[in-house]
């Protein structure tokens, strides 16, 4: 399946061609962890839709954004998220799915990479703070929406006209600021002001990415009045379209592995640890971007003897560093739900390190804990398992189609079927 993948020569794009490419896991996760290297990627959308955002920001500015932030993603938090936005979203599209017309032998067709954007755009709308998702087809505007955001948000990657999938992306923002942004802000402010106007303690009402913004503790998000909706709009990309890719990538690689293993399908119900651990193996081969980059403020050398001048930017590449064999085991290039390792995250650097590493992690993995085994699935066990419990199989007849408009690892369409829904 990684054949097919469209993102096999990002190497040769671009945005990294003429920098240091790192591949070593221990380079990377120095560099990450660093003080001497800040974000060094988004040399496009960074100017734009993406300026002075969480993941633009570096040193103080970034710690204090941070530590507010840290407050949406601990675990009763995230158990709340769980039970209040991802499980009825699930149950929702289920329902929607099972309401469809049959095919002549009775399963439900469907196409995976839809399905996966509508579970969980819901969950990513509530951690941010939009309303108004409740009718179905106000929530595709706003995948769709979300989706042409982070085109704009991607745009060092397109494969396209950097200046026409700006444009585009533009549009659907404009849309998202008019359709759901300000009347999410209206609703909150109001509140937020009633309870300023009375004297109360806003803390309990910032549990959400906007009014975390609106009630700005310590001054955290000040100055520009664009500023929110940048932010906002950038955390919704994110936090959906990351996870969705990661899902899409999951079960394609799981279908691949029931091939040849047919006998470990029953695993899926019958030990619960089977699709965490599958979770976490392909996690371990996707990357949220083909690279990472930073760039050095000062002249640098590395514990391995490599030096960086200042300014000069770096190209960090998870891929590889995360096929190490002394880390991952000899077989480390493949997919492997069983796969045992001592010394590293089962899921690698999927997540980053260091000051930017995902602060949503908890979220897709189901806790805190960097051992993954907790016993609670994260939301991408949590769809994946509903899904399979529906009778999920790829459509024998119709082939995952790749995205060919960017280097990212994405598909435009995977069709499934549901013969248990
Ligand atoms: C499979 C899913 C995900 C993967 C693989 C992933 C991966 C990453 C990585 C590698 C970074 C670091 C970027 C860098 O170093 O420049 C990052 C940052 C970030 N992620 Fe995730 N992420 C995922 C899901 C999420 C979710 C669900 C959320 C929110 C609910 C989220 C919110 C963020 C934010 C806000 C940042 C910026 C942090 C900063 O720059 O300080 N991510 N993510």
């Amino acid at each position: 399946m990684n054949k097919a993948s469209p993102q096999a020569d990002y190497r040769e794009s671009a945005t990294i061609a003429d920098m240091v490419q790192l591949v070593s896991y221990d380079e990377i996760t120095e560099v990450l962890r660093s003080r001497k290297f800040v974000q060094g990627a988004y040399a496009i959308s960074g100017k734009h839709m993406m300026r002075d955002t969480l993941t633009l920001l570096d040193g103080p500015p970034h710690m204090q954004r941070r530590r507010v932030l840290a407050h949406l993603f601990d675990d009763a938090a995230m158990a709340g998220v769980r039970e209040r936005h991802l499980i009825p979203a699930v149950e929702q599209c289920m329902a929607e799915i099972a309401a469809q017309p049959r095919a002549a032998d009775g399963s439900i067709p469907a196409d995976l990479v839809l399905l996966v954007q509508r579970c969980l755009h819901r969950v990513a709308a509530a951690l941010a703070g939009i309303d108004g998702l409740d009718n179905p087809a106000d929530a595709d505007r706003f995948v769709e929406q979300v989706r042409a955001i982070a085109t704009g948000a991607t745009v060092d990657w397109s494969r396209g006209d950097p200046q026409i999938v700006q444009r585009a992306a533009m549009q659907a923002l404009d849309a998202f600021r008019r359709e759901f942004f300000e009347p999410s802000v209206a609703h909150r402010k109001a509140v937020i002001d009633n309870a300023r106007a009375r004297g109360e303690d806003l803390k309990p009402l910032s549990n959400d990415l906007i009014s975390m913004i609106l009630v700005n503790e310590g001054g955290a998000w000040q100055g520009d009045p664009e500023l929110p909706l940048r932010e906002v709009s950038t955390f919704l990309v994110g936090a959906s379209q990351t996870t969705a890719a990661s899902l899409v990538l999951l079960i394609l690689r799981l279908e691949d592995w029931f091939k040849a293993h047919p006998e470990d399908r029953k695993l899926i119900e019958a030990d619960p640890e089977f699709l965490r651990r599958a979770a976490f193996d392909s996690l371990r081969m996707t990357v949220a971007s083909p690279a990472r980059i930073r760039r050095a403020t000062e002249d640098v050398t590395l514990s391995s003897g490599r030096s960086f001048k200042a300014g000069e930017r770096v190209a960090l590449l998870f891929i590889p560093a995360n096929m190490n064999p002394a880390l991952f085991g000899h077989d480390a290039a493949e997919f492997n739900p069983h796969r045992q390792v001592k010394d590293a995250p089962l899921w690698g650097l999927a997540f980053g390190g260091g000051a930017h590493s995902c602060p949503g992690r908890p979220l897709v993995t189901g806790s805190r804990n960097m051992s993954g085994t907790i016993g609670v699935d994260g939301t991408m066990v949590s769809v994946s398992r509903r899904f399979y419990a529906a009778g999920l199989s790829l459509d024998p007849r119709r082939p995952p189609v790749c995205d060919t408009t960017t280097h990212y690892d994405l598909y435009a369409e995977v069709p499934i079927r549901f013969t248990r829904l």
